[in-house]
């Protein structure tokens, strides 16, 4: 009877530990999701085609965090990045740069194209 509790006990830790996931694999999932919204204009992965806009693979950290933050204000010249910059908080940007500085830089990839 009493192994019978023990054994409830560690299935219901088992499976409140298996609902969440770690709170790093979040993290990345997020980074990524936020990253890719500047896939469009700066490359797939920020691997941007013909260097334009630049490429943000593999760019470090904190300058990267430091140009967002001063495009948000407003004191770096921009033409689109001050809109882009306010649309995120201060830790979205932190996720989204350190996501690009750990992206290998490299060729770009072209996406599949299927059918002919
Ligand atoms: C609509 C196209 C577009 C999107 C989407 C976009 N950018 Fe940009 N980005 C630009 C352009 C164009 C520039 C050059 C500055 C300007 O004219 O605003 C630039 C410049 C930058 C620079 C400065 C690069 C350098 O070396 O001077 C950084 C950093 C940057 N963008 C980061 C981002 C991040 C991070 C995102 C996603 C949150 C993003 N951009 C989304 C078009 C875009």
């Amino acid at each position: 009877m009493k192994s019978n509790v023990i054994r409830a006990g560690c299935a219901a830790a088992l499976l409140a530990a298996g609902a969440a996931a770690p709170a790093w694999a979040q993290d990345a999932n997020q980074a990524r999701s936020l990253a890719a919204t500047c896939f469009t204009c700066h490359g797939n992965e920020g691997r941007s085609v013909g260097g334009v806009p630049p490429s943000l693979a593999g760019r470090d950290k904190a300058e990267l965090l430091q140009t967002m933050k001063d495009f948000k204000a407003g004191k770096r010249p921009a033409t689109i990045m001050h809109q882009h910059a306010r649309g995120y908080t201060d830790e979205q940007l932190e996720l989204i740069a350190g996501y690009f500085a750990g992206v290998k830089p490299g060729p770009v990839v072209p996406a599949a194209r299927g059918g002919y």
